[in-house]
């Protein structure tokens, strides 16, 4: 299997989406064994203009394990030439002279895929704005497939901010190559999930309700898919950001309405909207989740590679 860019969930059919899950199973055992040394004379850049733990760090260590090396810039608008005034398009044409891939996160939605039109090299898009976050929803998915055993049939609640995360539209899109899926899209009204996403569910008859009604939902559902209310996102709208935070925490109380083999997930960074007493139950699978992005990344760059 060999993958080129990396820019959108949609682009990802069923026997791709397996190949990836095998690859990334195998990349456990690899990072088990203390890695390898196939890649050793490719050289990944990363580029990232938005902060980022999980992404970059998981991105660099996935290719430290497969012997590769990397280029970074963890601030490229202050770090790199961009503080000069130089287009993300140069920026790219340039590492195109020194690296294999080219790994982007950006805060404009279509940044990633610019980026693309104009690379020989292939681009990861690691987070465009309120756009799209593939790589997340990949892990995302790896994770559901190892916890519950199977994504056919699932019930999933997605939470908090859907109008401008990037990870609940990632994972809705490839959800929906999958039968019997049910969606719960709860979110504050000023937060409600984006037109264009629920219409690309009813053009493929996938099951979605919306509600803001956590509490209602949580006996019914297999994931729940915590989200952090992006202040970032609200520029100066403080007030809508105060009227949305803290309207979702998952605690004891969620934990005593759930199933007793659901799993609570959240793509990180954590605020207040999981609290900390609930880290210890089993069904916690965050920090679990944002292990599995390693072995995801590892069979990405992989397929990249290949
Ligand atoms: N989930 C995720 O994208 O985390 P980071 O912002 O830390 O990369």
């Amino acid at each position: 299997m060999k993958l080129h860019h990396i820019i959108e969930a949609q682009q990802f059919n069923s026997s791709t989406l397996l190949y990836i899950f095998d690859t990334a199973f195998e990349m456990e055992h690899v990072v088990a064994h203390g890695g390898t040394v196939e890649f050793q004379k490719r050289i990944m850049a990363t580029l990232f203009y938005e902060p980022s733990t999980r992404t970059r760090f998981s991105f660099e260590t996935a290719m430290h394990r497969l012997g590769g090396r990397v280029i970074s810039t963890e601030n490229a608008g202050e770090f790199s030439s961009v503080a000069k005034g130089e287009t993300l398009e140069d920026t790219v044409q340039i590492l195109n002279g020194y690296a294999d891939v080219i790994v982007i996160r950006h805060y404009e939605v279509g940044a990633a895929k610019r980026a693309s039109a104009i690379s020989k090299a292939p681009i990861i898009n690691a987070g465009d704005g309120a756009g799209q976050h593939p790589t997340q929803a990949l892990l995302d998915l790896y994770t559901i497939r190892k916890e519950i055993g199977a994504i056919d049939g699932l019930k999933i609640a997605m939470v908090g901010d859907l109008a401008q995360g990037r990870t609940v539209r990632s994972l809705t899109y490839l959800l929906s190559k999958y039968q019997d899926i049910k969606i719960y899209f709860v979110a504050p009204t000023l937060l409600k999930m984006k037109e264009d996403i629920l219409e690309h569910l009813r053009e493929r008859n996938i099951w979605y309700t919306e509600e803001t009604d956590l509490d209602k939902v949580l006996p019914e559902v297999d994931v729940v898919y915590q989200t952090r209310i992006q202040k970032e996102r609200f520029g100066d709208r403080i007030a809508d950001y105060e009227k949305c935070r803290g309207v979702y925490v998952i605690d004891r109380h969620t934990l005593s309405l759930m199933k007793e083999k659901s799993i609570i997930m959240h793509p990180l960074p954590r605020l207040d909207e999981i609290s900390m007493e609930v880290d210890s139950d089993p069904r916690a699978a965050y920090f679990r989740q944002a292990q599995n992005g390693l072995y995801v990344r590892m069979a990405l760059l992989s397929a990249v590679f290949s």
